[in-house]
């Protein structure tokens, strides 16, 4: 039952209770396992939903694409160069605008508080598809493809997040394993530590929810027993260019390599990403940072990528099916 989720916006994870994640994730694997059957009943026949991107996306547009149209919906995709947004017309008011024709609107940008600026005049559920601060749906992700491959109850695994945890990615798993009681590592240099407001919040959080949260600078002991390495890519959408070499130097101790899967000192460790990934050379900045800095893998190597370990895909997968288990949960 959706009993308390009902026209709730879903801007960051903190806001929603274990309870209420634990629902989410259960649904989600309902809705997965509907789809594999060819029994998916469509909750959202009649729902229109704006999709609104102020930076590029290949899952998160297409997960609820893809998402919308099971449920038997209908979505209208704005970005800045295709609409008002921005140039002509404020985010406000294009919310009283979106929330007057659509049940519901994703909005991917950049600071928090244009999404709860959204939220707070569109008077309709908005839904965050990655900020500056927080990426929400992707951790729903995560967790679902932590319980399908961990053999465990979340609250018995142990993850590690490697990379610059002052943003979105590291934020938004440290508040999720947080409130799923899991063992939470944040292995990344002083610097690139989670802001201290929010580990204050989740330390205190961790007492009643029976999270374990360990910030580490050194990535060997931040790894020991881990169940699941997670990286991200080293610079964010967002960011300049002109960061990479500082990044590089600060972040190279962290990459995850076949090293650092061994030093878990577990047999079946996985390998997770949010993706996109610079593991080789096929991409237009992997090229420009490998002629610049001569790396040709940044945040993992190849090796590591392609092994049996990672779960890179299913992650990807499951953010369809999360999301979609959002989208009913908070219209259906
Ligand atoms: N992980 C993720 O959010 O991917 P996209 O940027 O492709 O949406
Ligand atoms: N930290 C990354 C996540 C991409 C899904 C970014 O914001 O670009």
């Amino acid at each position: 039952m959706s009993f308390n989720l009902h026209s709730r916006s879903l801007l960051d994870l903190i806001d929603f209770s274990p309870r209420d994640i634990r629902y989410l994730l259960d649904l989600a694997a309902e809705l997965k396992r509907a789809k594999a059957a060819g029994t998916e009943h469509p909750r959202l026949k009649g729902k229109n939903i704006a999709l609104i991107f102020e930076k590029a996306s290949t899952r998160t547009r297409c997960a609820f694409e893809v998402a919308v149209h099971d449920q038997g919906g209908h979505v209208t995709y704005l970005d800045s160069a295709g609409s008002q947004l921005g140039h002509k017309e404020s985010l406000k008011d294009t919310a009283r605008v979106l929330g007057r024709m659509f049940d519901g609107i994703e909005y991917r940008g950049f600071h928090q508080s244009v999404v709860e600026e959204i939220a707070r005049n569109s008077h309709v559920p908005v839904w965050n598809g990655l900020t500056d601060e927080a990426h929400p749906t992707q951790v729903l992700a995560d967790l679902m493809t932590m319980a399908e491959f961990g053999e465990r109850p979340l609250h018995e695994l142990t993850f590690c997040y490697l990379g610059d945890a002052r943003f979105n990615m590291g934020c938004s798993l440290l508040v999720g394993g947080t409130q799923m009681g899991m063992d939470v590592r944040i292995a990344a240099p002083a610097e690139l530590q989670p802001p201290p407001a929010l580990v204050a919040r989740m330390r205190a959080l961790a007492g009643t929810t029976g999270a374990r949260i360990a910030l580490e600078t050194d990535p060997l002991k931040a790894v020991a027993g881990a169940d699941f390495l997670y990286t991200d890519v080293w610079v964010s959408m967002g960011e300049s260019d002109a960061v990479w070499q500082q990044r590089i130097a600060q972040l190279m101790p962290y990459q995850v390599n076949a090293a650092l899967m061994q030093a878990t000192a577990k047999p079946r460790t996985r390998f997770m990403h949010c993706l996109p990934a610079f593991h080789n050379l096929e991409t237009e900045v992997g090229r420009q940072v490998h002629e610049k800095y001569g790396l040709s893998e940044i945040e993992v190597t190849d090796e590591v990528f392609e092994s049996e370990a990672s779960i890179v895909f299913t992650q990807a997968e499951n953010r369809l099916h999360t999301i979609k288990a959002v989208l009913v949960a908070t219209l259906a």
